[in-house]
């Protein structure tokens, strides 16, 4: 396949990190015996849209479910369905007005510790505007709205060497016209990027959601044969959500600076509910995961707890599939090391996925260690391994 141009379509739209690699979605899609018959692409952990990108690109319409509503946001932009048009004079009328505009809107006090009041004030009143202005499209807010979340990343006084926000950078305060400066260059920036997208595009749609909640996966009358391609998440892996926390407080999803509500929803994460905390091995339906999760909870009971909860959250999520009638599933898995064990994700889900009733056709195994080849992770713990695995429903089971 080669070497892809680094900001092919709007790929390098935003960010995220737990993105794809897109040599695989188009690797995948450009293979017969996987698209064969397929009307629909789904991917229940869509992130910042990767798989729905190249679907579109590859003519088949999709849906993507999201749970953290800043991957949400930039998913929905990625594949936008309305020509990009006069966006980029939509944005310049957006910064015109909230040049003038006197009433910032901040939606968390948490906020006034990133920024200088001056930058503060700026956002709050590019943030007025975009809520308030009655000509915009219900694209071209969200357009303008993802301008806003990188405009208030790049004038953040946080430390860029830390990806969660925890830490301010010295001498970094912004003024209004460093403000008003990094917006012009996202808009000029984004539109750019949206321009790239081919005219005919087929349609992709991105709910906000709970991939455990049956409602959010598409009916069998929407689709003949739905193909689920997807990265899950990790086993632990809320610190994308604490990675966007900026983000999400500028939409109004953080209102006291924590995310801890996200967090709650998210499969991966690290603080367990009460009611997680009443599962138990029992409660996992491979048993030779439930071996390796009492070895675990051994050596460290939370850890444990973490991934029981993990493995229990992919199986309701998974029992979705069959209950829609996903016919093919494609799943693309690293391999996680937690307290000296290793958790084999991609057999685990493996397993999950087989005792719905659906069989493996294909394991691909990348066993390259250090950079990791699938997802785009700067200074992490290289994955041992990474896997694609592709599975067919079994009608006879
Ligand atoms: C490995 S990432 C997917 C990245 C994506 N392929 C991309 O290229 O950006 C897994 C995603 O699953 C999302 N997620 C976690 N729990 C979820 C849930 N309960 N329902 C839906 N999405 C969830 C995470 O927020 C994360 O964005």
């Amino acid at each position: 396949m080669g070497v892809l141009p680094a900001n092919e379509y709007t790929h390098g739209l935003y960010p995220y990190p737990a993105r794809l690699l897109r040599h695989i979605p188009r690797f995948l899609l450009a293979t017969d015996a996987i698209v064969d018959g397929v009307d629909l692409v789904f991917d229940p952990f869509v992130g910042s849209g990767t798989v729905l990108l190249e679907a579109q690109l590859r003519g088949i319409a999709s849906i993507g479910v999201e749970q953290n509503p800043v991957a949400a946001l930039v998913s929905r932009v990625k594949v936008r369905a309305e020509e990009v048009g006069d966006a980029e004079t939509r944005l310049d009328e957006v910064l015109a007005a909230a040049k003038r505009c006197r009433r910032p809107t901040i939606p968390s006090t948490a906020l006034g510790r990133w920024y200088a009041p001056q930058a503060l004030s700026a956002l709050g009143r590019l943030l007025t505007v975009i809520s308030e202005a009655a000509d915009l499209s219900a694209a071209d807010r969200e357009v303008a709205m993802l301008c806003l979340v990188l405009t208030a990343r790049r004038v953040a006084t946080t430390d860029p060497r830390i990806p969660v926000p925890v830490r301010t950078q010295r001498n970094a305060a912004a003024t209004a016209s460093d403000v008003w400066e990094a917006w012009g260059a996202e808009a000029t920036a984004m539109v750019a990027k949206l321009e790239r997208l081919p005219r005919r595009r087929p349609p992709a749609h991105v709910w906000t959601g709970d991939a455990r909640d049956l409602d959010m996966w598409p009916s069998p009358e929407e689709a003949r044969t739905t193909l689920l391609l997807s990265s899950p998440p990790y086993g632990a892996a809320q610190k994308y959500v604490r990675s966007t926390s900026l983000e999400a407080g500028w939409l109004g999803h953080a209102p006291t600076g924590r995310t801890v509500h996200i967090e709650h929803g998210n499969i991966g994460r690290e603080h367990l509910s009460a009611k997680d905390a009443t599962l138990t091995t029992a409660d996992v339906w491979s048993p030779s995961l439930r071996g390796l999760l009492e070895g675990i909870g051994r050596k460290d009971a939370r850890r444990a707890a973490i991934y029981l909860t993990y493995f229990v959250d992919m199986q309701a999520a998974f029992t979705n599939a069959r209950t829609t009638g996903v016919k093919r599933i494609a799943l693309v898995t690293g391999t996680n090391s937690v307290v000296g064990s290793t958790l084999h994700t991609s057999q685990h889900l493996a397993e999950i996925v087989q005792c719905l009733g659906y069989q493996r056709t294909l394991s691909v195994r990348d066993p390259i260690r250090g950079r990791t080849l699938l997802t785009a992770r700067r200074n992490g713990t290289p994955s041992p391994a990474e896997h694609i695995d592709v599975f067919e429903v079994n009608p006879d089971a």
